[in-house]
């Protein structure tokens, strides 16, 4: 079986890298990672992708003059790597519309709320002054728009009353890496199609749309 070349882009911690990659262990996974790419040095996720054996490069944001020079630098990196899907996952810059546009529904990004609530930073601390009574993690197709795109799986969690943003962040993490590698099967299998602003299932049978998670298991 030939498995879609997945490109993930990271800037940290690579928990969500991390689940890709275990989920990619499974041969009938229908994606690989062929290449990390980060732009900050010295991360975590980049010493996941060594402990894997997947091929990582370090781009820095800061080493390249302007934003142009940069997403040209990922993007040939990526092509050079044969890359069909390139997926954030936790990579803490903003993409340009030109990027976008190169990778258009080629490129998948994971946030941890229920979009289009609370896009952007601080997701948890603004749930939880928000009093909503749920939250979660949201993985969609991107958009120009931060944030913004059409979405491919959600799952929802309790907020607690008593709840600090380091509690439910932890909580949707949990969430997050159950979601993104079924987001990513589900890509891989082609059998989905963009319909104005969402995404349809050709043949919802494969895999699932809706996860149902036990938040506190
Ligand atoms: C994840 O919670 C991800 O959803 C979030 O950063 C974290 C990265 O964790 N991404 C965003 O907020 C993007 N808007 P990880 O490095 O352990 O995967």
């Amino acid at each position: 079986m030939s498995r879609m070349k997945l490109g993930v882009l990271v800037s940290g911690r690579g928990s969500n890298l991390q689940a890709l990659l275990d989920a990619a262990t499974d041969p009938t996974w229908p994606a690989e990672v062929a290449l990390v790419l980060s732009n900050q040095p010295g991360v975590q996720a980049l010493d996941r992708a060594a402990a894997a054996g997947v091929p990582a490069a370090v781009i820095d944001h800061r080493d390249v003059a302007a934003r142009a020079a940069f997403e040209a630098a990922l993007d040939a990196a990526l092509r050079d790597a044969g890359v069909e899907l390139v997926c954030l996952a936790g990579f803490m810059r903003v993409l340009s519309a030109d990027f976008v546009a190169r990778w258009f529904n080629r490129l998948v990004n994971i946030h941890p709320s229920l979009l289009p609530a609370f896009p952007g930073l601080d997701t948890h601390a603004r749930a939880i002054k928000a009093g909503v009574r749920w939250s979660g993690c949201t993985v969609h197709l991107v958009r120009a728009t931060v944030d913004q795109g059409p979405i491919l799986i959600q799952a929802a969690v309790p907020v607690l009353p008593e709840d600090r943003p380091e509690d439910l962040a932890a909580r949707v993490l949990t969430a997050e890496h159950r979601c993104y590698p079924r987001a990513v099967a589900w890509l891989a299998s082609g059998r989905w199609t963009v319909v104005g602003d969402t995404v349809r299932l050709a043949d919802p049978a494969p895999v699932s749309r809706r996860v149902h998670l036990n938040p506190v298991g």
